[in-house]
C-alpha cells in the first residue's frame, strides 16, 4: 500500500526543501519537522496491548504500543529523518544501513550495517528522503527481511512514480509513505522536480 501525506503542512515545508536557495541549515530543520509530521500518520495503525494503569483518580484500562520500534536511516541522506520522528518515539532504536547509488550504473553499494538484536518482533522503518529508481530502498528491505524483519514501513519524503513501482514489486507487503510524489527521473537518475542531491544538500558536501 502506498500512502502519500498530501497535507498543508508537509507541502508548505517541502516547497522550502525543494527552492534551490534554501540553504543547509533550513533544509535540515525543515526536514527534521516534516519527519515528525510524517512519524504521526506512519504511526497511526501501529499494533497496541492492553496495560490498566492508577490514575490519581482511579484505575483504568489503556494501550500502550506493543512492539519496538526500529528506525533504520538508509546512510546518507535517511539519517535527516531521525531525529524528528525520535523526538515523537523516544524509546525507537536505530539500525543503520550504508548504501551509495553509483552514479553511472543508479545500482546501490552496502558499505555498513548494524542493527539492533530484535528486528523479527518490531516494527521496522526505513528511511530515505528519495525514493528514485527505488534501488536503495529495495536492497535495504532485502537486508533487513534476511535479518528477519517482518513488520517493515518504508517512509520517504519525495518518490518518483519508477521507485514506487519497483518497490511494490520487488516488496508487495512493505506500506510505502511518501510526502509527495513527483514526475519522473530525468537521465541522470534524479526526481524532477525533487529537490536535488538529499544528501548533498542535509550535510553541505557537493
Ligand atoms: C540517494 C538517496 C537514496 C538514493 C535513492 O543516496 O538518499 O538513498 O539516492 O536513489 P535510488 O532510489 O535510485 O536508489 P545516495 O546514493 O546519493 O547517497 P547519499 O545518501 O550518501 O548521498
Ligand atoms: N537521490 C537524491 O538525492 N536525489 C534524487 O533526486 C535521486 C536520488
Amino acid at each position: 500500500m502506498v500512502t502519500i501525506l498530501n497535507h498543508p503542512l508537509i507541502t508548505h515545508k517541502l516547497a522550502i526543501m525543494r527552492d534551490k536557495n534554501t540553504g543547509t541549515k533550513d533544509f535540515r530543520e525543515n526536514l527534521n519537522e516534516i519527519a515528525a509530521l510524517m512519524a504521526y500518520e506512519v504511526c497511526r495503525d501501529l499494533p497496541v496491548k492492553q496495560v490498566k494503569v492508577e490514575t490519581p483518580v482511579s484505575s483504568c484500562n489503556t494501550f500502550v504500543l506493543k512492539n519496538d520500534i526500529v528506525l533504520i536511516p538508509i546512510l546518507r541522506a535517511g539519517l535527516g529523518l531521525v531525529n524528528g520522528i525520535n523526538n515523537l518515539i523516544p524509546t525507537a532504536k536505530v539500525g543503520f544501513i550504508g548504501l551509495y547509488r553509483d552514479e553511472k550504473t543508479l545500482e546501490p553499494h552496502e558499505y555498513f550495517a548494524k542493527f539492533p538484536d530484535n528486528l523479527v518482533d518490531a516494527v521496522n522503518l526505513v528511511l530515505d528522503p528519495m525514493l528514485a529508481t527505488g534501488g536503495s530502498a529495495i536492497a535495504a528491505i532485502d537486508m533487513i527481511k534476511k535479518r528477519g524483519a517482518k513488520n517493515i514501513k518504508l517512509v520517504c519524503l519525495v518518490g518518483a512514480p519508477e521507485g514506487v513501482q519497483a518497490v511494490e514489486k520487488a516488496h508487495p507487503d512493505v506500506d510505502v509513505y511518501l510526502a509527495a510524489l513527483d514526475s519522473h527521473l530525468n537521465e541522470n537518475g534524479y526526481i524532477v522536480p525533487g529537490l536535488g542531491d538529499a544528501g548533498d544538500r542535509i550535510f553541505g558536501t557537493k
